[in-house]
Order: structure tokens, then C-alpha cells, then sequence
């Protein structure tokens, strides 16, 4: 393995128009910021660049539907942020922003840089552009109705119900958000980063070069790599942004995913001189974490660039995480479906390292996760209390009582002790493994079997039982106790440097270095301890079962905002009702139809037979979640061919405003074919 003389350590750059959530914590930063304190404690030379994102189309929505401006938006979320990674502990050696003069000036050069070299292609194109605001129309700001559901909302990007990618250009009846007018078409000319022209370099770096990146993350390039590259605009016609440093290019910015990464080298230029040697000298090691959406940025779009620009090192690895629910449901902003941090601060205070804990524990490291107030709970009470905060409260107090809160001695050590000090060694060598390979969960549990050890030994020894018999092997047991005590001040710091702290508090100790942790007993004989505490508290039931409220509450006020919009429909006979053949069936098989985002092919016991269906759930359900789940199936709906599948029935759903499907199952297990009446 290479000896890297320096990390570049970077982590996505929020969007500065809204506060963040344990979303962002578990996917991004937690691991970024275990990944860099235990680089840390090793000693390395490592900088962890983070800041704000300020610039895109929705910042400057926003401000217009607030009336303020851009900056005001951005000014108030960059604190808002900053202060909840702050609280955190996320241990950035600088914090910055896209909207500081640095910045500026850095995104600047590097497009000029690539633009004198002609490494962009100048293409023309038709754009909306609305004649009475007197601007072209960013996609968002255009609304209309979805050519392939005919939903009236739609935006230029994206249509929402039905969740297709679109071009603004595709929508009925397209209407600018901005003065409602009917936008035209107009020529504008902007400059597009040929990625074509990269591929079979993109290819070979990240399939043959980088077969260590997580699968998840190569996996994605491939199949962007494998639909064929195309060139991407790297200007857009706003007025909020960095400026294309063009003659006659006014009204033009950088887009957004273009200054963006180039945010991480104004950061490192704005934290030292020294900032070349972090991006351009091969013996630095970069690393971008991030969340799954901003993969292809991170591993084409940005190497791209780098590439292209010349002087600059190329990242290293990419650990990018999936995505984390919320109680089973996508967290959303717009539907206020979320854990805030600084919401969770005010309910939670002093509780950081709980909530590091309970995200690391459920980090979506290869496929989306879930987090649920009831498994924060468990892992509190049952872990980081039980475990944990248990085993060094015995070493505590039974310190106290017998040997008046100081370090007895170490006196004659059996193989006991000599198989802990080894146990300790192997524990630390499990946790540097799985973190050099952004294994988080794993180092987390092996962290935690260091406090299961020290629980373990305490429980086997009884010292408590053989004090009056045999104090000197008490001295011993509580010497030892001690140390793994003192070993997990430096071995938790990463995950949960806040109990860290606590802990050196406890034994008036400071941490190791990782070096030393477990070859050198961090404690000495005679050391006088500090005062007991607990290091976590119980959290009893009715402070989860408030969060759980607060949510149902949410999720409530969401159905209320959304359920008017469906209108209702003409009365029906029951003898049409009847017709209907709706009966219970269980998933057998589930699959994902090929070359299709919305479609699983499933295999359904219906009690009358088992037959295949072809189901638009793919957004919200994977195959293996489907399996085993009784639905209910319109059973005599006319067979239907969908991609070359005979499709017999259809599985029931319901569907939110937002275009969202949740399964209707029975809410206790039927026999299979139970009709519904
Ligand atoms: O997805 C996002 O939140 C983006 N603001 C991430 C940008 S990462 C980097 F390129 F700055
Ligand atoms: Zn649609």
C-alpha cells in the first residue's frame, strides 16, 4: 500500500437554503469526520474541508418566494448550518462558502484556465426565455403540463408525480413561474465540458484503477459510463452566481456543479499557503464523501475537470453513502419529513454522541436505511447505557470502594490479562481495517466489543465476591479494568469524541496516541481518578414516544395539504362495486424490470394461483422488501402486456398527492385469496 505523505479530505457542500438533518450526518459527514479524527490520532498530516453551497436556481427560488435576496437566504442557512456541524462535533479545519471572494476568483481561473486551453465547446441552443421579467428561464422556473402523465405541475427538470426526467421543452402549455406569461424560445450560447471526450480515460480510472471503490459507487459510474457520455453546459443564463469570466458573457454564470467542487480548493486556499501541496502533489490522498446524488459530480463531472485543468491530483476514492429514510419514509424538506439537528439539540441536549452513534450504527453504507426514534432508543439503552456507559461505571465505583477512587496495582498478572492486553490489540487492528475501508458499522461494533471485553472480565472475575479473600487479585482485575477503560478514551474519539471527552474527564487522563493504545497502559499505578457520572442516561419512553407524535402530527398535515386536490368521483352501484374480484396474495418473487426506473416484475401467490404482475413501485419499494409482503390485487383486471410481459392484475395502492404509492396490505396475515369486500 502507498504511504500517503498527506490527506484532502473533503465532504459534500450543503445547499445553503435550508438547515440540515440526520440524513446529511449519516450519509456525509459522521463518516467523514470519523474517517478524519482517526487519521488524526494517527498522526497524519490531514486537512477536512467542508462549507456551503450558495449558488443554483433553488436559492435564488427561494429568495423570490420569500422576497429577500439570494445573499439574505444564504446568509441565514450558511450559519444555521455551520452552528449544527459545530454542535455536532464535525471537526472541520475550516468551514467555508461559495459566496466569499476566494471562491470567486478561484472558479474563475479554472474556467478561464480551461477555456484558453479550448478545452470547452461554445454550443448554441434554444432556450425559454420570458419576455415580460425579461430573463431566460432557469428549468425550474418553468411549469406545464407532463407529456407522459398529464400532470398540470410539472417542472422543466422533473415531473414530480410522475417522477420522469424531462426538458423543459417537453411540458404542454409551459408557463414561467416568474410572470405567469408564456415563455418563448430564444437562442443562447453556452460553454459545455466535452465528457465524451473523457470517457475511455474515466473508464479505465475508475473500473480498472479504482476496483477498490465500494460497489455502490462504481457500480453507478458504470452505468453512466455505459449509457455514453455526453458534453455538459457548465454556463447558465442567471444573474446569482460566479460570473463566466468571458468578454461579452453577461448574464452568464458558472453553473452551479461547476463552482461548486471547485469550493473544496478555495476552502484549502483560504485555510493555508501551503494549499498546492494538498491538490497537486501525488503524495497527497483526496477524498471526497458524499451522498449517492452527487456521485457522478464527484467521480466524472469533477475528475473531468481536474483532468482537463492538468495540474491537479484526482480523488482517490469516493466512499459515497446511499440514502437514510425516516420512519420507512424518503426524507423531504418540503414535507417537513425530517430530524432536525437543531431541533434534536433542543429535545436532546448533551446527547450529540447518541444521536453519532445511532447513525453510524445504521449508516446506509451500501444500501438505503432507516432510522426510527424506537431503534435510537434501544441503541441507547441497550448499548451505549448497557454496554458502554455500564462497564465504566463498575470500574469506577468499584475503584472507589476499595481502593479509594486511585489506580491500585498492577500485581501478578495471569493469562487472563495477558489475553485482554492481545484481545485489545486485535480490536484496535479490526477497527483500523474496516475504517481504512470506510467500513464504519464494522469499526463502530468492534469498538464496541471493546467495552463488551471489559464487561465481560469484570462479570467473570466477580471481583466483588474475592475482595475480602483476595485483594490482590482484586488490585489486579481493577488495574486492568482500568486500562481498557483508559484504551476507549482514544478508541471511541472518532466515533463519539463528546464521551471522549467525558471519559478523560472521569480519569483525569488526555487521550493516546493510536500508536500507543494498547501496547503502552495509559493509566499508572497510584493515578488518582477523577469523579464518577454516568456517561449516558436512560431514555425512557415517553420522550420517543413524543418524537413519534411530533412525526404522526407531520404526516398528518402533509395528508390534510395533499387529500383535497384528488376530486371525488361519480357515484357507482354496489353491483359494479361487485365485478370487482379484489383478493389477498403474497410476493413470492420480486424483480426489477430491466431498463426501467418505476417497474418490478413480481410473482404473486393470489390463493386462485400464482401468477405474474408487472407493478410502477420500484421508487418506493426494492424487490428484496417486497418479498413475503401480502398485497391486495385487482385480480380480474383484462391482462395487460408491459415490456413484453403479460401482466395479470394490478396491485393496490395509495397514492399521495406528490405521486408517492404506499402498499395496501391487510394489517394481519390472510390466507392467501381472502377477497375484500
Ligand atoms: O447535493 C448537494 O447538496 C450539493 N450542494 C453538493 C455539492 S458538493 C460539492 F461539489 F460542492
Ligand atoms: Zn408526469
Amino acid at each position: 500500500m502507498k504511504n500517503w505523505k498527506r490527506y484532502t479530505i473533503t465532504s459534500a457542500l450543503p445547499y445553503a437554503n435550508g438547515p440540515i438533518h440526520i440524513g446529511h450526518l449519516a450519509g456525509v459527514y459522521i463518516p467523514a469526520d470519523i474517517y478524519v479524527r482517526y487519521l488524526r490520532k494517527r498522526g497524519k498530516d490531514v486537512i477536512f474541508i467542508g462549507g456551503s453551497d450558495e449558488h443554483g436556481v433553488p436559492i435564488t427560488i427561494k429568495a423570490r418566494q420569500e422576497g429577500v435576496s439570494p445573499k439574505d437566504i444564504v446568509d441565514r442557512y450558511h450559519n444555521i448550518i455551520k452552528k449544527s456541524f459545530e454542535d455536532f462535533g464535525i471537526s472541520f479545519d475550516i468551514y467555508s462558502r461559495t459566496t466569499n471572494k476566494t471562491h470567486f476568483e478561484t472558479a474563475s481561473e479554472f474556467f478561464k484556465k480551461l477555456y484558453d486551453k479550448g478545452e470547452f465547446v461554445e454550443k448554441t441552443t434554444e432556450q425559454y426565455f420570458d419576455t415580460e421579467a425579461n430573463q431566460f428561464l432557469a428549468d425550474r422556473y418553468i411549469t406545464g403540463t407532463c407529456p407522459h402523465c398529464s400532470n398540470e405541475k410539472a417542472y422543466g427538470d422533473q415531473c414530480e408525480k410522475c417522477g420522469t426526467s424531462l426538458n423543459a421543452t417537453d411540458l404542454i402549455n409551459p408557463k414561467s413561474t416568474i410572470s405567469g406569461s408564456k415563455p418563448i424560445k430564444k437562442e443562447t450560447s453556452h460553454w459545455f465540458l466535452p465528457l465524451d471526450k473523457y470517457e475511455s480515460f474515466l473508464r479505465k480510472w475508475i473500473l480498472e484503477d479504482h476496483k477498490e471503490w465500494k460497489t455502490n459507487v462504481s457500480g453507478q459510474c458504470k452505468s453512466w459510463l455505459d449509457m455514453g457520455l455526453q458534453p455538459r453546459a457548465v454556463s447558465r443564463d442567471l444573474d446569482w452566481g460566479v460570473p463566466v469570466p468571458v468578454e461579452g458573457a453577461t448574464g452568464k454564470v458558472l453553473y452551479v456543479w461547476f463552482d461548486a467542487p471547485i469550493g473544496y480548493i478555495s476552502a484549502t486556499k483560504e485555510l493555508t499557503k501551503d494549499w498546492e501541496k494538498y491538490w497537486k502533489d501525488e503524495d497527497s490522498r483526496l477524498i471526497h464523501f458524499i451522498g449517492k446524488d452527487n456521485i457522478v459530480f464527484h467521480c466524472i463531472v469533477f475528475p473531468t475537470m481536474l483532468k482537463a485543468e492538468g495540474s491537479f491530483i484526482l480523488p482517490e476514492n469516493v466512499p459515497a453513502n446511499e440514502f437514510l429514510n425516516l420512519e420507512g419514509d424518503k426524507i423531504s424538506t418540503s414535507r417537513n419529513w425530517a430530524v432536525w439537528l437543531h431541533e434534536y439539540l433542543e429535545e436532546f441536549p448533551d446527547k450529540q454522541d447518541v444521536l453519532r452513534y445511532t447513525l453510524c450504527a445504521n449508516m446506509p453504507e451500501t444500501k438505503d436505511n432507516d432510522f426510527t426514534w424506537k431503534d435510537f432508543q434501544l441503541r441507547n439503552n441497550s448499548e451505549l447505557v448497557a454496554i458502554l456507559g455500564n462497564f465504566v461505571n463498575r470500574a469506577m465505583v468499584l475503584t472507589s470502594k476499595y481502593f479509594e477512587g486511585k489506580v491500585p496495582a498492577k500485581g501478578n498478572v495471569t493469562d487472563v490479562e495477558k489475553e485482554l492486553d492481545k484481545a485489545i490489540i486485535a480490536l484496535k487492528a479490526d477497527i483500523e481495517n474496516s475504517l481504512e475501508n470506510f467500513k464504519f458499522r464494522e469499526a463502530l461494533k468492534a469498538l464496541m466489543d471493546v467495552a463488551r471485553l471489559g464487561n465481560k472480565y469484570l462479570a467473570d472475575a466477580e471481583p466483588w465476591k474475592i475482595y475480602k479473600t483476595d485483594p490482590d487479585r482484586v488490585s489486579t482485575i481493577l488495574y486492568y479494568s482500568l486500562q481498557i477503560a483508559g484504551a476507549l478514551t482514544s478508541l471511541c474519539e472518532p466515533f463519539l469524541p463528546f464521551t471522549s471527552q467525558k471519559l478523560c474527564k472521569m480519569l483525569t487522563v488526555s487521550t493516546q496516541n493510536w500508536e500507543d493504545v494498547g501496547n503502552i497502559h495509559p493509566l499508572s499505578e497510584g493515578h488518582l481518578l477523577g469523579e464518577s457520572f454516568l456517561l449516558f442516561d436512560k431514555i425512557e419512553d415517553d420522550a420517543i414516544q413524543s418524537q413519534v407524535d411530533k412525526l404522526l402530527a407531520t404526516k398528518k398535515a402533509n395528508d390534510e395539504k395533499s387529500l383535497p386536490v384528488v376530486e371525488a368521483k361519480p357515484e357507482v352501484s354496489y353491483d359494479d362495486f361487485t365485478k370487482m374480484d379484489i383478493r389477498v396474495g403474497t410476493v413470492l418473487e420480486a424483480e426489477r424490470v430491466p431498463k426501467t426506473q418505476k417497474l418490478l416484475k413480481l410473482k404473486v401467490d393470489t390463493g386462485l394461483d400464482v401468477r405474474t404482475l408487472i407493478s410502477g413501485i420500484a421508487e418506493f419499494y426494492s424487490p428484496e422488501s417486497m418479498i413475503g409482503k401480502q398485497v391486495c390485487i385487482l385480480a380480474n383486471l383484462q391482462p395487460r402486456n408491459i415490456k413484453g410481459v403479460e401482466s395479470k392484475g394490478m396491485i393496490l395502492m395509495a397514492e399521495g398527492t406528490d405521486g408517492t404509492l404506499k402498499l395496501i396490505s391487510p394489517t394481519e396475515v390472510s390466507l392467501n385469496g381472502a377477497t375484500i369486500k
